[in-house]
């Protein structure tokens, strides 16, 4: 195949853990015969330094007449104190909405040689964590209505969450469609005991059910979730909810699995443009100090092969391949252990190329 990516390197730790990422797919190509030809484009804070703002409209064109999108990381210290609108997280949520992707999908799988890392007891961790966190992506309060008006209180401020029919359907079917191929085990994830637009969201979820009577769907409060996840993350398969809850449980989902370094994520639409994208941020601290995870970049690049491009045997290879390094003990420092052989951003990356 020849395909056209749109590299977003965007801030702090992204360059670094991309370079490794298309050293990877490189290797990808080299092996099985495909060719990825990449474009480089600015958002985020690089973006508001160099353009004035965080997603120009040369970065949107291209990244919408490519094959896909792979976006390291935006953010940081120095553009913290701008107004919403001028911030570095604009360009995420403004490319998530351009290019209409609204399932974001965010595995957390715990590989066994890392049960150390992971912060659970292991007892509670010890059948294996495989959970795959459908989020909702373009809607509710991230994209609703937002504002300030004087109050007697004072100043105060709103953001609407607002679920129409159709976004929760496709974002349903999206969840049932992934739940058929992994355990058919489906949690829906709502208020609905308070707001009104989760019993909306929970209403369409049990209708789009009688597609799917195979599955297996449960429903549980966000509240409640948030505990039963950290109690029993074994019987988790596929879990479905809105954009907000949905960040919140994915980051903590993200901690099964050792790391936050290690959780890798989709965004898709419609057709078979995606963006992909680590689920951790910008990291300045460590920036540019080559002690970055790559990991969760390069199995992000593992997913774009399998989601967007249908090549499922080259993203096995990647993901193999980094279950073969943990195994033969190299960690990056936030998953080090005792014993184990600690390696910096490029010598991991080195690792897993070497195994493909
Ligand atoms: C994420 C991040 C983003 C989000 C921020 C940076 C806008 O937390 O991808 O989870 O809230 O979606
Ligand atoms: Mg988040």
């Amino acid at each position: 195949m020849n395909l056209n990516i749109a590299l977003v390197p965007g801030d702090g730790i992204g360059p670094e853990v991309l370079d490794q990422n298309v050293l990877v797919l490189n290797k990808i190509g080299e092996k099985f015969g495909h060719s990825f030809k990449y474009t480089e484009v600015d958002a985020g804070g690089i973006a508001i330094d160099k353009w004035g703002e965080p997603l120009p409209k040369k970065t949107i064109d291209i990244c919408k007449a490519s094959d896909s999108v792979f976006l390291a990381a935006v953010g940081g210290w120095k553009w913290d104190t701008l107004p919403g609108d001028m911030r570095p997280e604009r360009a995420l949520l403004g490319l998530r909405g351009e290019l209409g992707l609204y399932a974001n999908l965010r595995p957390a799988t715990l590989h066994k040689s890392l049960a150390d890392a992971c912060p659970l007891k292991p007892e509670l961790v010890k059948d294996g964590v495989d959970i795959m966190v459908v989020r909702e992506l373009t809607g509710g309060m991230y994209f609703g209505e937002k504002g300030r008006k004087q109050t007697d209180m004072g100043e105060a401020a709103w953001d609407t969450e607002m679920y129409s029919v159709e976004e929760v359907k496709r974002i349903a079917r999206s969840a049932f469609d992934i739940a058929m191929k992994r355990k058919k085990k489906l949690t829906n994830v709502d208020k609905q005991n308070v707001l009104e637009s989760s019993r909306l969201w929970r209403s369409v979820v049990l209708e789009v059910a009688k597609e799917y009577p195979e599955v297996e769907l449960d429903h549980l409060y966000v509240d409640n979730a948030s505990m039963q996840l950290i109690m029993r993350p074994s019987t988790f398969d596929v879990i479905v909810t809105s954009n907000i809850f949905g960040d919140i449980l994915s980051d903590e989902a993200s901690q099964m699995t050792g790391s936050i370094g290690m959780l890798p994520s989709a965004s898709l639409g419609k057709g078979s443009l995606g963006m992909y994208e680590p689920v951790h941020g910008s990291a300045p601290d460590i920036a540019g100090k080559d002690i970055a995870n790559p990991i969760a970049t390069i199995l992000s690049g593992a997913m774009m092969l399998k989601y967007s491009f249908g090549l499922a045997e080259e993203a096995n290879a990647i993901e193999n391949s980094v279950t073969k390094v943990l195994d033969e003990g190299y960690r990056t420092a936030d998953i080090m252990s005792e014993g184990m052989k600690k390696v910096g951003t490029k010598e991991m990356g080195r690792l897993i190329i070497d195994r493909i």
